[in-house]
């Protein structure tokens, strides 16, 4: 599928982590301060310390960001030590990048401020410094492996890493129980047999953002991009049972405007590549479905996409001069209706709804310990036409939190490896998904998603 292709080149070519506003000094992967031509300036390197070396006159660290094998060498002086930089934590540096003295590496980084943004409890982490463990050990642990050289030499890559997350999980990241169930066809089960075949019952992904979040623990940058399965039994213009999705996660990222930025450089950078390198497939579509939309993306195109909070599109739903057939309510989701009057009100350009209610959203999203209408650092972009293209948040860090919310949904025990990701140099981090055939039907113009699939895989009478 044409459109595919250009997605993914579209993501790689955001891959340069949005730089919060206040930072003066310029944010470099490691691989891009261990390859600087240009030394003497100050920079700023993101990462998972993986030695620290105390002596009298000095402290030396190696930080790596999962951009390159090599660590970048860190020197400081030790009243920057701190009892939460240990060997597992993630940390900011920023300092001066000089030419390195020592024949092992060209240059190094002289510290001036370093801050410990997750500490780790070395002691119960599986791995330790130096400690070379056969791969039987570290397939233990496979929330955790990934921080180990051998796993991410596998799935190195520039930019963003694509991962190819598993079809088949336990896991139910949405939290809304729309699962397919994955079961053997071996109708008799021998007596005594476990009757899961992978011991604990399995589903059809809902969405990889899970597994992203694990390598996002050794990786700044990840994507994945793949089938996608919801058994919600919807014949709308807009649901398949199978999709596919694209969807991205970045770590140290403190706020939904940088999760936001992307969403946006995404769809543009894509939507722009589509155009130049397919455009007589795109005009075929322009010309003869849908003779408005090359206006209409045009307009996407040009102007910034507009944000605002739940609250303000329920208070914009509420002044409607136009009846719905859901009444808008502080606390209900927005429906498809609401969604594309909010659209039309804002002049039909994209919009980014940011900061939904707290009761309506999964377990990861980030609290933003609001009241009284409590809610998530949550965000979803309704496009023109279609409605949600995209749904993202920033994830909830803080081991209490979430430890208190899994709880508080029965959910502890099985969400014990997600709870182990924020005790292990857990990094503020957010993400966000964005769904193909909604995008091809948003660049298209196509109003029914089923149009715009090879083969219409809903309703159930289709499958071949
Ligand atoms: O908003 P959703 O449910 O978000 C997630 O799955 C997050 N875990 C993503 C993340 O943060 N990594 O789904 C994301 C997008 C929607 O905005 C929509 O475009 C698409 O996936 N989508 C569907 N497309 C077609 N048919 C369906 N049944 C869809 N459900 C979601
Ligand atoms: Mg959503």
């Amino acid at each position: 599928m044409f459109g595919a292709r250009c997605l993914l080149l579209a993501l790689r070519r955001c891959s340069s982590a949005p730089c919060p506003k206040h930072a003066q000094a310029a944010k470099l992967r490691v691989r891009e301060a261990l390859e600087a031509q240009e030394v003497n300036r100050d920079i700023k390197v993101q990462g998972w310390v993986r030695s620290v070396r105390s002596q009298k006159e000095v402290l030396f660290l190696h930080i790596n960001d999962g951009s390159s094998l090599e660590s970048l060498q860190v020197v400081a002086d030790p009243t920057l030590e701190h009892r939460d930089l240990t060997f597992g934590s993630a940390v900011e540096v920023q300092g001066k990048l000089v030419k390195s003295l020592h024949r092992m590496q060209n240059v190094e980084l002289k510290a001036e401020n370093i801050r410990v943004v997750g500490p780790c409890d070395t002691l119960m982490f599986p791995f330790k410094p130096r400690e070379r463990q056969p791969l039987e050990y570290s397939r233990q642990f496979p929330h955790l492996r990934c921080r180990t050289n051998t796993l991410s030499s596998l799935l190195r890559d520039n930019g963003y890493v694509h991962v190819h997350t598993p079809i088949i999980t336990s896991n139910d990241c949405e939290g809304a129980g729309e699962l397919f169930h994955v079961r053997t066809s071996n109708k008799v089960q021998e007596p005594g047999e476990n009757s899961h075949f992978f011991n604990v019952p399995a589903f059809l992904t809902v969405s990889g953002q899970l597994h992203l979040e694990v390598m996002a623990g050794a990786f700044t940058q990840v994507f994945t991009f793949g089938p996608t399965f919801r058994a919600e039994n919807s014949q709308s213009r807009r649901h398949l049972a199978e999709f596919y999705m694209v969807e991205a996660e970045l770590s140290f990222t403190e706020s939904l405007q940088d999760i936001i930025q992307v969403m946006e450089d995404l769809f543009k950078t894509a939507t722009s590549i589509v155009l130049s390198k397919c455009p007589q497939d795109v005009e075929l579509f322009h010309k003869y479905v849908s003779p408005a939309q090359k206006g209409r993306l045009e307009q996407m195109l040009k102007n910034k996409f507009i944000i605002i909070s739940y609250t303000e599109a329920v208070e914009i739903l509420k002044r409607a001069p136009q009846m719905f057939t859901f009444q808008p309510k502080w606390g209900s989701d927005l429906q498809t209706e609401h969604e594309k009057y909010l659209v039309k009100h804002c002049g039909e350009v994209p919009v980014f709804i940011v900061n939904y209610p707290y009761d309506l959203k999964p377990f990861y999203m980030r609290d933003n310990e609001d009241g009284p209408q409590h809610t998530v650092a949550a965000v979803d972009l309704l496009v023109p036409g279609i409605g949600e293209l995209c749904g993202g948040s920033l994830r909830e860090e803080r081991p209490h939190f979430l430890q208190s919310r899994l709880a508080r949904l029965g959910l502890a025990d099985a969400y014990q490896w997600y709870l182990d990701l924020r005790q292990f140099g857990s990094a503020p981090h957010g993400g966000f998904g964005m769904g193909f055939e909604r995008y091809l039907q948003c660049i298209l113009g196509v109003d029914n998603i089923k149009d715009v699939i090879p083969f219409p895989r809903f309703p159930h009478s289709c499958l071949l």
